[in-house]
């Protein structure tokens, strides 16, 4: 099991939370500034208005009283009912008081030299507002006018505790709300971004995992999301991983095995003429040639091994080949070992030339273990039936025989490397179990399969599936085959 090691601190994961945070604190520092600014200026504005209105009509109807004094003043604004919450000043053009609201006031007959009042007496409307936490303060000042002359001025005071009251009550409440939406957002972030990592964390483990050679790690992180597509595909990929490295393991193993066997057979015939005193030449003969047998078998298993080899680093797949021809040549050299099973090979109606795809000593490995198979595997005085059979983009080759058939359930393992049905017996004709497997690999090089049907104690037939050359190469009897073949 490979050491479980520590993903690196989640840049990603502080990233994204500073990401989160900015836009937190700017969308906190908008929302407690820009409707509170907005708040302000629409309360201002709209007491400038109402107070605008107010004292301009005041002085307006002072203006059309006969004289400016104490008691028209006082008159005038109680008919207009203003300044019940604002202190009203009314002066003379020098600025004298003549009329305050405050009953203990005690500026009338006095000088006030309000900067208000010295624009008002100038002719201009004042409006002014300061704002501080406890309340807003306005001032307005307007003149009093008479025959286009300023006879005085009118000056309003008012101190307002209660917008500021309000403002302040709303600042309360938007803060409130923005240190709740605070920590929510932060809890959300905290809590999001801590999965994400944990997930990723997992992924990672799992990259780790398969580099340390533990093919068997699954991520295993059932979600549909990026991630969870990313991490089942990883899973898919490791599993094959797996599968491919117990093939290795296995085909390493069988392979030292099927190399220890003869190895070892050879060792013990040897010690046998070497421990034996006085032994006969006939008998020495005899051991040496079972000593040979074991050397031809381990050959064949090292050629096989080497082919397989070569194939798996890429040999050359490409060209084209006549079936027919390679069929012929490969019975020709089978023809010996079919004799001495009275086996007969009988050809129906091959063509003069069937031209298909691929590399043609790879189609000769085919050809050749497939009918070498229909053989060994036959009984004494069986047939071995080789048909062509051509379709429209496929040229199909059936090797079938009156042999000792193969049980359903080995079907699907004759193609395995080493697998050889009933070893004991098939050790009698002297096979490696690597032929079909060199068969099948050659056919799916090839962009071809094959096929194979059999019943038990009656017969089997292997059916391959070749791809017909591109352009049918012309008949001149010229073949491109390679030399020998792999007795597997
Ligand atoms: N035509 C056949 N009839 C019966 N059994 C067969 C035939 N071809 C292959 N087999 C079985 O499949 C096994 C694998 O074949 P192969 O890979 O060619 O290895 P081998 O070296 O044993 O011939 C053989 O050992 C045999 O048991
Ligand atoms: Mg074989």
């Amino acid at each position: 099991m490979a050491e479980k090691r520590r993903v690196p601190v989640g840049s990603l994961q502080i990233k994204i939370f500073a990401g989160f945070t900015m836009l937190a604190l700017v969308l906190l520092l908008i929302l407690n500034t820009y409707p509170l600014s907005q708040m302000r200026n629409q309360l201002i504005l709209a007491r400038e208005v109402e107070m605008r209105s107010d004292f301009g009509a005041y002085a307006a109807a002072l203006e059309s009283a006969s004289v400016l004094d104490y008691e028209t003043a006082a008159s005038v604004l109680s008919i207009l009912d203003i300044g019940r919450d604002q202190r009203v000043l009314v002066t003379d053009q020098r600025g004298e008081v003549i009329y305050d609201n405050l009953k203990t006031s005690d500026v009338i007959g006095k000088t006030v030299l309000f900067s208000e009042i010295i624009e008002a007496l100038y002719g201009k409307d004042i409006f002014r507002c300061s704002y501080t936490a406890e309340a807003f303060s306005y001032r307005t000042a307007c003149a009093v006018m008479r025959d286009g002359v300023v006879e005085g001025a009118v000056y309003a005071y008012e101190y307002d505790t209660e917008s500021a009251d309000l403002l302040r009550e709303t600042r309360g409440e938007i803060a409130r709300i923005s240190f709740a939406v605070t920590a929510m957002t932060a809890l959300f972030i905290i809590t999001f971004t801590t999965s994400l990592r944990r997930r990723f964390d997992r992924v990672l483990q799992g990259v780790y995992q398969i580099q340390q050679g533990n093919y068997d790690y699954r991520i295993d992180l059932r979600s549909s999301d990026e991630l969870g597509v990313i991490a089942g595909e990883f899973d898919k990929m490791s599993g094959q991983l797996a599968k491919n490295e117990s093939i290795r393991r296995q085909f390493v193993s069988d392979a030292s095995h099927e190399l220890k066997t003869p190895l070892a057979s050879i060792k013990l015939l040897c010690d046998s003429i070497l421990q034996a005193k006085d032994m006969r030449v006939e008998d020495v003969r005899e051991f040496l040639g079972d000593i040979r047998e074991e050397i031809d078998r381990l050959t064949r298993i090292t050629e096989g091994l080497l082919y397989i080899s070569r194939m798996e680093n890429g040999a050359n797949m490409a060209g084209i080949c006549d079936l027919t021809h390679t069929l012929v040549r490969a019975s020709e050299i089978l023809r010996g070992s079919a004799g001495a099973k009275e086996v007969e090979i009988v050809c129906q109606g091959l063509p003069e030339a069937a031209w298909v795809s691929g590399n043609p000593d790879m189609i000769y490995q085919v050809a050749f273990n497939l009918l070498e198979n229909a053989i060994k595997y036959n009984k004494q005085g069986g047939k071995v039936y080789v048909a062509l059979e051509e379709r429209e983009d496929q040229t199909l080759l059936h090797v079938g025989d009156t042999g000792i058939g193969i049980r359903e359930e080995e079907l699907e393992r004759i193609f395995d490397r080493f697998y050889r049905v009933d070893k004991m017996r098939s050790s009698e004709t002297r096979g490696t179990g690597l032929g079909l497997s060199i068969v099948g690999q050659c056919m799916e090089a090839i962009g071809g399969h094959i096929e194979v049907t059999s019943t038990y104690g009656e017969g089997t037939c292997f059916t391959a599936y070749f791809q017909k050359a591109p352009e049918m190469a012309g008949d001149d009897g010229t073949d491109t085959d390679g030399e020998g073949g792999q007795r597997a």
